[in-house]
């Protein structure tokens, strides 16, 4: 259990993750394998955002399944559910209350303004709800709820985020400092991993199969992956990103998941050739992925273990979160109730 004095001098780093499908080599590298090193500097908030996933139509039975699968995805990568809090956010109210009041206080033109938003209304034009569009008061709940020093986010976040400070400063002047307000975690630079088959673009999951690695990928389906990478046609290995994304890529590729300098891999793989580079490369996603998905099969194995940790978790984030909203409630004038 967290070290409640402790914890609150910590400064706090949040993060939000949508349940909306298996998380990335892409995610690993760039994001998942660095929170294990913050979680004991940092109170570390790891928050499955299924409210979130709701702005776009979801299957009740895939959406359920996959936020147990995604708490499970961090606990596998080496998150400790026991000095990280790692929870569901429909578990805990707060979130969708402080929501509502933050609405309050948010312009209709300010969100018009999110890029996100225009974007999404234009990839689910039949779907263009208010949840949608209010999306980004959702997350500054997240966020502003536990007094959050520090937000992980990626470029396309980065307005959220901006959207969040005004809304926390606007209350702020009105109230007093009630929230904390937040800053971007620029993390130790971890490189950026590259779609497989067009290695100029970000490696998303959201993109065909083909051109991700998902942490949950079979040995079979990652040699047929990396073996259809593309790559170019000089058949000379250096890293030379403008020139050859492609060849660039996998170096990179190899030297996140191995430690070792780019110039030494490409030593190494002297006259081995592209067959060369990409068996090299296999490997290595192999080795780092197999022991991962051995602990997410244990931990999904057991369902009622996994279920108890969550369960505690948003006991705690529920506790954490009530400090904040009814500060907030007692500021904006809710009706006072006897326990006050
Ligand atoms: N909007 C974020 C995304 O799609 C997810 C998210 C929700 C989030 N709440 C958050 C991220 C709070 C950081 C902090 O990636």
């Amino acid at each position: 259990m967290q070290n409640q004095s402790s914890e609150a001098r910590k400064p706090v780093i949040f993060s939000g993750i949508q349940p909306s499908g298996t998380l990335t080599l892409g995610n690993y590298i760039g994001a998942l394998r660095n929170f294990k090193l913050l979680e004991d500097d940092y109170s570390c908030v790891y928050c499955v955002v299924d409210l979130h996933a709701l702005t776009v139509r979801q299957d009740a039975a895939q959406l359920r399944a996959r936020c147990l699968s995604l708490a499970a995805t961090y606990m596998a990568v080496g998150l400790n559910p026991d000095k990280s809090l790692i929870y569901c956010q429909s578990h805990v109210s707060a979130h969708a209350e402080l929501a509502w009041i933050l609405n309050c206080y948010t312009y209709m033109g300010e969100l018009s303004r999110m890029t996100q938003f225009k974007d999404k209304s234009a990839k689910h034009a039949d779907n263009i709800n208010s949840g949608l569009f209010t999306y980004p008061v959702l997350m500054a709940a997240d966020i502003l709820l536990y007094q959050t020093n520090l937000v992980p986010i990626g470029a396309d976040q980065k307005q959220h985020l901006e959207i969040t400070r005004d809304i926390g400063q606007r209350f702020n002047s009105i109230y007093g400092d009630v929230f904390t307000i937040p800053e971007a975690y620029i993390g130790k630079v971890g490189s950026r991993v590259m779609s497989l088959q067009e290695p100029t673009r970000k490696m998303s999951k959201s993109d065909p199969e083909e051109t991700y690695i998902s942490l949950l990928d079979k040995p079979e389906d990652i040699r047929r992956k990396v073996r259809r990478a593309v790559t170019d046609s000089d058949g000379d290995i250096r890293f030379d990103f403008d020139n050859k994304p492609g060849v660039s890529n996998l170096l990179s590729i190899i030297a996140a998941l191995t430690g070792e300098p780019v110039e030494r891999i490409v030593n190494e793989l002297d006259g081995k050739g592209y067959g060369g580079l990409k068996a090299r490369a296999t490997d290595c996603v192999i080795a780092t992925l197999e022991p991962i998905q051995a602990e997410y099969n244990r931990i999904m194995a057991d369902k009622a273990a996994l279920q108890a940790i969550l369960d505690r978790n948003a006991l705690e984030a529920s506790r954490r979160a009530a400090r904040t909203l009814d500060k907030v409630k007692r500021k904006v004038g809710c009706a006072p109730h006897g326990k006050a």
